[in-house]
């Protein structure tokens, strides 16, 4: 058990480790979401002729599709030191008072999972963003005294799997937003040929295209799925990756032909077995899986929307026909789907935005 746990945990740090040296240092390494580049690059690039500091930036996506490696290429591409910290770590304003008010001229704060931060905080956030200018508040009570304290021009990006809970008045003060959505297997399989370069894991192109085609859209997972590929290449065979090893070791990891992992397919049998196809609210289905639901809704349902799986209706999550054929089962009798058929990539068109409890 210890030794399990000490084996997982080492596991991690040299996950983290080999995430950090994988990242692509420039915007031209950058691979995909070809729009948020160009957009990114012409912002950049305007401030550094101006001389000015650019706009502040919002990155929203998924997690792993490039969040915290954009915003590392930002600051290098800007010739600017990165200061790090995240919603979790701001309590207080007292904290971010502390960030803000010893940044360096043209620094670039980085704030990762910005929705996080504590309410007080945000405000002094306004009115750093807005007029490089943070208000310290000194004293209780009535006699309580703001006195102003300028900071230095910085830029902030933040980053947040969920831009629909940052309040109106904070999105509004990024001059620049980008969405990242899923990569393309084509994208991906460039990142996994790129990684297997950097990390000299001997792969076929088939290999290379089956690993990208089951990353849920996702270059972290493509990454990581890489490895634990070129483990079971390493201790199985040879070492060079073949596709039928590439599909046996996936299989072991139990990440299924459509790259759906557990977490996947546990929201996807629940959805149909226990709730019959739907509707179904989200916390209703989180709770069947015991998962938060956050997770289900940030990290699960994006991807089986995308896969035309399931669909998020004004009455809750449903079911698409796919969903029944993918997991091999037989909808009930008289369970219609509320809408023709879905092909993988659709299920968007049907997310009413809310659900149903
Ligand atoms: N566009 C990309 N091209 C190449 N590798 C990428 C790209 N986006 C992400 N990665 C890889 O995926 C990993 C996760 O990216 P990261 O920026 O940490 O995601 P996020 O912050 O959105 O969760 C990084 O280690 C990086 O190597
Ligand atoms: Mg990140």
């Amino acid at each position: 058990m210890n030794e399990e746990r000490l084996v997982s945990a080492e596991q991690h740090i040299d996950d983290q480790a080999i995430d950090a040296a994988l990242r692509p240092k420039k915007l031209d390494d950058f691979v995909g979401q070809e729009r948020v580049r160009e957009q990114l690059s012409l912002v950049l690039h305007s401030a550094l002729r101006r001389g000015r500091t650019p706009d502040h930036v919002l990155l929203s996506g998924g997690p792993g599709l490039g969040k915290t490696t954009l915003a590392m290429i930002i600051a290098a591409e800007l010739g600017r030191p990165l200061r790090i910290t995240s919603g979790p770590a701001i309590e207080r304003a007292g904290d971010l008072a502390a960030v803000l008010s010893t940044l360096s001229e043209g620094e670039v704060l980085f704030l990762d999972e910005i929705h996080r931060m504590a309410r007080p905080a945000e405000e002094m956030l306004y009115l750093a963003m807005e007029d490089f200018r943070v208000d310290v508040v000194v004293g209780k009570g009535p006699g309580a005294t703001a006195i102003p304290l300028d900071i230095a021009p910085f830029t902030l990006v933040g980053a947040t799997t969920r831009a629909g809970m940052l309040p109106g008045p904070l999105r509004d003060r990024f001059g620049f937003t980008a969405h990242m959505d899923f990569y393309e297997p084509g994208e991906l399989e460039v990142i996994v040929r790129r990684s297997a370069g950097l990390l000299g894991v001997r792969i076929d192109d088939e290999a290379a295209a089956e690993v990208a085609f089951r990353s849920r859209g996702t270059p972290r997972i493509a990454n990581r799925l890489l490895r634990r590929v070129r483990d079971y290449a390493e201790v199985r065979a040879d070492g060079l990756v073949t596709r039928d090893l590439a599909r046996a070791a996936l299989d072991l990891y139990e990440v299924d032909a459509q790259g759906l992992d557990r977490l996947d397919r546990a929201v996807l049998r629940a959805l149909l077995v226990k709730f019959g196809g739907g509707p179904v609210g989200l916390s209703t289905l989180a709770v069947s899986v015991g998962e938060e639901s956050e997770t289900v809704e940030v990290v699960a349902e994006p991807f089986l929307v995308r896969r035309g799986l399931l669909a998020r209706t004004a009455r809750g999550r449903v079911a698409t026909p796919a969903a029944w054929a993918h997991l091999g089962l037989t909808p009930p009798p008289g369970v219609v789907p509320p809408f023709p058929s879905a092909a993988p990539g659709t299920g968007t068109l049907f997310d009413a935005g809310g659900e149903g409890d």
